[in-house]
């Protein structure tokens, strides 16, 4: 492309100032602001920037609302804790797990601004007794959730694989990629572990404007976890030509569960989950809990113009977060997101096909798009705390995290009939157990020590 008609593409988008410094730059900053700026696709960019101020300005003012947004109807969704089939969906996504047909994908890419830390958020340590990161939880839960469906599912031990696909993004992907390597993925095998990176977006004024960071480089950030679509569509590394999409075909790969790499509650690959939506035949799926407060930073499950879609918490107006539905009194949104998505690999193939569907910021912007959407609601206590905020801040912090997780492998003792004397903290590995299951030695026993555990057998010595 020549650089006038660059300069009027630019323009035309009302982002010339890019230009402003060109007559007084070097050739070599010209060629590198010129390839930058080639690359941008900047009507998009100004796409989301108008997106965003326009939900933003629908929260102020509801009226100014194109869509009616209206809580889900009865029905809409299931729940795991009412329904009878519960265990069922769970049989059905093992089997899936057994037949090699499930992988994962991690949103790894955000930069965990709030939490104030540098490090990408997954090698957080939230103080637990044994000192494991977020990712190590999380490699742990897919490892025994492998050997899960071998055992049910009568299949040789090592012959089930659930490969993880880990997006990051410029800013994560050295450090994550160094800090999976230095702990040996975590006794995953390597080949199993597949990272990809996200693209970036501009960074722009309050007034839309593409910022430069010098005057010959744009400023940029990730964009978004809405970037994951995109980002499966892109080679795994520069010069390779496979992508997720290819690697996910030539492994054979029917289902995805998708979640954040913050909440160390998530069930990653939830056997349930996947049942779940392999049964109701969704393209596309998504696990809610029930919100608490009006202000509590979920987005929120409802209908817009009559489709599926989030509702995120910078979008939502007072009004509504505080709307409560009339019969039980409870809030009227009510289906909080935890990010937690379920896709078949299908749909992931269709669904950035440049046939007019826009796609954003969020991850989430495709469901209304989606023919077939379910949703799923689960147990907020067992599936979901996530780490957000800085050590101290009283919720969705590291102290959150660490409690809520230590009352979880409490309850999985209790469960498994045994009794936990007040203020003892036992942390069993997610090696142990997945969910509560293959607790079944520690049935009529008292546990009076804290510690944790690698092994079933080592609970005896907490006794
Ligand atoms: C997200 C959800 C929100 C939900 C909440 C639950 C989105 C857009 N919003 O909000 O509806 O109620 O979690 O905890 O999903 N990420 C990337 N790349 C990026 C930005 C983020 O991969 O460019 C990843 C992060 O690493 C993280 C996840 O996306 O795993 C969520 O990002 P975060 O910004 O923390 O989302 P929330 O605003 O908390």
């Amino acid at each position: 492309m020549t650089i006038d008609t660059l300069q009027k593409r630019y323009e035309a988008a009302g982002q010339g100032h890019v230009f402003k410094f060109w007559s007084k730059l070097t050739q070599k900053e010209q060629g590198d602001l010129k390839n930058q700026l080639e690359e941008l696709n900047i009507e998009r960019v100004n796409r989301i920037y108008s997106k965003a101020v326009a939900s933003e300005g629908e929260a102020i003012n509801p009226n100014a609302r194109t869509e009616s947004i209206e809580p889900l109807p009865k029905g809409a969704s299931d729940s795991v804790s009412v329904s009878a089939k519960a265990k069922d969906w769970r049989r059905t996504g093992l089997d899936a797990i057994a037949r090699g047909e499930v992988g994962v994908l991690l949103m790894a890419g955000g930069q965990g601004t709030r939490l104030g830390s540098s490090a990408p958020k997954g090698c957080y340590d939230i103080g637990l007794p044994s000192h494991k990161s977020l990712f190590q939880y999380q490699a742990e839960r897919i490892a025994r959730l492998q050997t899960v469906a071998e055992i049910e599912c009568s299949k040789p031990a090592g012959s089930v694989v659930i490969p993880w696909y880990v997006m990051t993004s410029g800013p994560t992907r050295r450090a994550t990629q160094d800090f999976f390597k230095q702990h040996y993925y975590f006794g995953l095998d390597s080949q199993n572990v597949i990272f990809f990176e996200q693209g970036t977006l501009p960074c722009l004024t309050m007034e839309g404007k593409v910022l430069l960071e010098t005057p010959s480089r744009v400023a940029v950030a990730p964009d978004g976890n809405g970037g994951l679509y995109a980002a499966t569509r892109s080679p795994l590394s520069s010069g390779k030509s496979e992508t997720v999409l290819s690697d996910l075909a030539k492994r054979k790969i029917l289902y995805v569960h998708a979640y954040c790499v913050d909440n160390c509650l998530v069930r990653v690959a939830d056997p349930v989950f996947l049942g779940y939506s392999i049964q109701k035949q969704a393209d596309c799926a998504a696990k809610v809990v029930p919100k608490t407060q009006p202000t509590e930073s979920v987005g929120v499950v409802a209908y817009r113009g009559g489709k599926f879609s989030v509702v995120e918490y910078s979008e939502i107006s007072k009004e509504q977060a505080e709307r409560r539905d009339s019969e039980t009194g409870g809030l009227a949104f009510r289906a909080g997101n935890i990010a937690n998505h379920f896709y078949t690999t299908a749909y992931l193939n269709r669904v950035d096909k440049p046939n007019g569907m826009k796609l954003e910021m969020f991850v989430f912007d495709v469901f209304p798009y989606t023919e077939r959407f379910a949703v799923l609601e689960v147990e907020r206590n067992e599936e979901f705390s996530p780490l957000k905020n800085a050590p101290g801040t009283g919720s969705d912090d590291p102290e959150t995290s660490r409690r809520d997780l230590l009352a979880q492998h409490k309850r999985f003792l209790e469960r498994a009939g045994a009794q936990v004397k007040d203020g003892v903290e036992i942390e069993i590995s997610p090696l142990v157990s997945y969910a509560g299951e293959g607790l079944e030695s520690v049935k009529g026993k008292v546990f009076a020590k804290s510690g944790s555990v690698e092994a079933a057998e080592e609970l005896d010595a907490l006794v």
